[in-house]
């Protein structure tokens, strides 16, 4: 599966179970198969690496697992369970982050896209791209918007949202990318007009400063004179809201985190017990962040036959497993000017349990 590279219309496969739910944004399609063919003209999915994210999974499991201190990256939440419980984390009452970037989204749309007119919206992480849909109900967009390009390591969820935007956006071709955002953005394919990136749902703060720079500076690479980038920003808030959003009374963000261990025993053949870590997620000021940890309370002998690794995991330590850092409005500029980019505007919402901001930046 590593490395392997594909361009393929959709692969039909069974929807039980997924794209039945009813919390999921795109409509119900019982013939996958049968809607790829009536789309195939509008539609094509290019398979980067057939593997997906777990073509790098073993060194870094490896690398993280026997790190100081331990930690596993975020992107291998998003396994096709892990997409669907991110998808119900943005409907939790908890979880400000979504709501507040949609109420921007919905006050923004309509003049951004009047204004950009772009021909195409490429957007990283894209998820469902639940949101995006506020862009492309836009009145000016039929009139200028020709193709959505969504990227995500996450094959199955941009399968789905490619379907339903299909459906809803009769003048709309959809190029999907199956890949890894921090090593793909080459795979985009060539602009074909003036073009719009996304970067939602404070997907940004998932990356630690030197990364995020050296993204920043690669999706500036994507941009030509007259194109954009609109990248959603978490801001500092109170404490207690932040740490409410990561930790919500269902408990939906720890089968979240746990998720992970479960990927990681699929595609490794590791025998982590994901039910014995507890998720724990808190705010740590000095670094402005959100950390989410799993942490055993007791002894844990985790191997991966597969890649050599052995380790134990005591009660004294933790599993680091996501950083979301949280922005203050006067840092965005700086951040952006890194990277080769010029902060234009920077629209915020700023309800108190809200706080969030939308970037919008052009090559400097
Ligand atoms: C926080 S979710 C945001 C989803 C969506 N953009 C939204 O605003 O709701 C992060 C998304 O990025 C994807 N993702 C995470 N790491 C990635 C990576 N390194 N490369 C590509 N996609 C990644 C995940 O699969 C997921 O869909």
């Amino acid at each position: 599966m590593n490395g392997a590279r594909g361009r393929a219309l959709l692969t039909p496969r069974s929807a039980a179970g997924t794209l039945g739910a009813p919390w999921l944004p795109f409509p119900l399609m019982t013939d996958l198969a049968h809607a790829s063919t009536e789309y195939a003209a509008r539609l094509s999915i290019d398979v980067v690496d057939a593997g997906g994210v777990a073509g790098r999974m073993a060194e870094d499991v490896l690398a993280g697992l026997t790190a100081v201190p331990k930690q596993l990256p975020p992107k291998y939440f998003y396994d096709d369970a892990g997409s669907r419980l991110f998808e119900q984390i943005t409907r939790l009452p908890e979880y400000y982050p979504s709501r507040a970037e949609r109420e921007l989204l919905e006050e923004t749309a309509d003049e951004l896209m009047a204004e950009l007119r772009p021909a195409e919206i490429v957007e990283l992480g894209a998820g469902s791209s639940a949101k995006t849909r506020r862009l492309l109900s836009a009145p000016t967009a039929p009139e200028h918007l020709r193709r959505f390009v969504p990227l995500d390591v996450s094959r199955e969820i941009v399968e789905s949202s490619a379907l339903g935007l299909l459906a809803d956006f009769p003048y709309l071709s959809v190029h999907g990318v199956i890949g890894d955002f921090e090593r793909h953005l080459h795979h985009v394919p060539q602009a074909i007009g003036r073009r719009l990136v996304l970067f939602l749902g404070g997907t940004i703060g998932n990356l630690h400063p030197p990364e995020r720079t050296a993204f920043l500076a690669s999706v500036r690479g994507l941009l030509g004179p007259g194109d954009r980038v609109l990248i959603g920003l978490d801001l500092v808030k109170d404490v207690a809201t932040m740490e409410a959003a990561y930790n919500d009374s269902a408990g939906v963000t720890a089968e979240f985190n746990r998720n992970m261990l479960r990927f990681i025993n699929r595609e490794l053949g590791a025998n982590f017990e994901p039910e014995a870590f507890a998720h724990r997620a808190f705010f740590n000021a000095e670094h402005s962040r959100i950390e989410m940890h799993l942490a055993p309370s007791v002894p844990q002998e985790v191997s991966a036959p597969d890649i050599s690794l052995s380790v134990t995991i005591s009660p004294s330590e933790t599993i680091w497993t996501e950083s979301s850092y949280k922005f203050t409005p006067e840092s965005v500029a700086g951040m952006l000017a890194d990277a080769g980019l010029r902060l234009e505007r920077c629209y915020a919402n700023d309800r108190p349990d809200r706080r969030f901001a939308l970037a919008l930046a052009a090559p400097a």
